[in-house]
């Protein structure tokens, strides 16, 4: 018989003695293998592109760490990519996209998702599938339509969002029928992953944190019910994860009725809110602070404690609050994987 992977032994319910590990944006800069692959292709996107270094990038971090779960090398700015936006990536500068700002823009876009441009993701998952012991889980991803949307609108990355928030004040016909294209392009993006064969999928909404209470309802809370009642349709018992960063105390209704599997906790969760008002409901994932992993020592320990002290007897994935910075030392990671392993 071939042993569980211990994160979906998680996202059914199980609370487990050690919780399972994987850390958000785990391939990456801080990984000196990461930087050396990366040199060898010309662009970001066409490292994405490009199934045997985007294999490679993905088994990164597992080799190295042991973690329970590895994440699918790609980004979130694909799926612009495959409705015929242009955009690429500026070393250190961050993407640039053709901004979608107008109706004209909106009508280029393409009715549906071209997943022949993606098809490298979809080999990507299947070679990692292949090798990967069955213990470890393969979680595929998408951005929220609300975070996408806010590439797109403004061309780029933006501070505050204000580009894609003012678009949906002025505009709110044609923000929403740009949020119903992310809609309909992510459950078809997400249930190709499942098909391809990851164990199971996580929703990114990074940016939800800047909108008012009704907008959170629009244009984060609504798409991330139809993703995942869409995915739903085809794959019913498909593991899915929102991390909706930002969301706070909207964080008990996302539990009880997006129909999520687990729910992902930033930063700034007070771990005993969640145990009490989200844990309750659903699995939680998170949300050590990516600082303290900078900092490791004593400051890292006592951040780990603080999380499995009071989520540690329910259901929990132990990661970060948001993605690992380029900054963090290997040996931290290593500290934080020995601490839980010992727990
Ligand atoms: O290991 C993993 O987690 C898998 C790969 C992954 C990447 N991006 C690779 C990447 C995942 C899951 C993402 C998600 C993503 N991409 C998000 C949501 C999560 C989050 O961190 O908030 C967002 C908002 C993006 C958009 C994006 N991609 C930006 C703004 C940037 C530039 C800034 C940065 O972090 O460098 C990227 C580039 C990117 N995506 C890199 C990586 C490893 C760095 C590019 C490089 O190596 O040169």
């Amino acid at each position: 018989m071939t042993e569980e992977s211990a994160l979906l032994r998680v996202l059914r319910g199980e609370a487990l003695a050690k919780p399972p590990v994987w850390l958000m944006r785990q391939a990456g800069r801080y990984l000196p293998e990461y930087r050396e692959l990366r040199a060898r292709a010309s662009s970001f996107l066409d490292f994405c592109y490009n199934p045997q270094l985007a294999s490679e990038a993905t088994l990164q971090p597992i080799r190295r760490f042991g973690f329970d779960a590895a994440i699918v090398f790609s980004d979130i700015l694909v799926v612009p990519d495959a409705l015929g936006v242009r955009v690429s990536f500026e070393d250190g500068g961050g993407p640039r996209l053709e901004p979608v700002d107008s109706e004209v823009r909106l009508r280029d876009l393409r009715n549906e998702i071209d997943l022949s441009r993606l098809s490298p993701v979809f080999e990507t998952i299947s070679i990692v599938r292949r090798v990967l012991p069955h213990r470890i889980a393969l979680i595929g991803f998408c951005g929220a339509p609300w975070t996408v949307a806010s590439y797109m609108a403004a061309g780029r990355g933006s501070p505050d969002q204000m580009p894609a928030r003012l678009l949906a004040y002025r505009q709110p016909s044609l923000f929403q029928e740009l949020i119903e294209r992310l809609i309909e392009a992510s459950i078809t993006y997400l249930s190709a992953q499942l098909e391809a064969g990851v164990d199971a999928v996580q929703i990114f909404d990074t940016w939800a944190g800047v909108l008012a209470p009704r907008e959170f309802q629009r244009w984060c809370f609504e798409p991330l019910r139809k993703i995942i009642s869409g995915v739903r349709q085809t794959w019913p018992r498909a593991p899915i994860i929102v991390f909706c960063r930002g969301a706070g105390c909207q964080l008990p209704e996302l539990a009880r009725s997006s129909g999520a599997d687990a729910i992902g906790l930033d930063t700034t969760i007070d771990p005993s809110f969640a145990a009490a008002n989200v844990q309750t409901l659903k699995p939680v994932q998170g949300n050590l602070d990516p600082a303290a992993l900078v900092a490791g020592g004593a400051a890292l320990a006592s951040a780990m404690e603080n999380i499995l002290a009071t989520l540690g007897r329910g259901p929990l994935i132990f990661n970060l609050g948001h993605g690992i910075l380029p900054e963090t030392p290997v040996a931290h990671v290593e500290q934080l994987i020995r601490h839980l392993r010992a727990s």
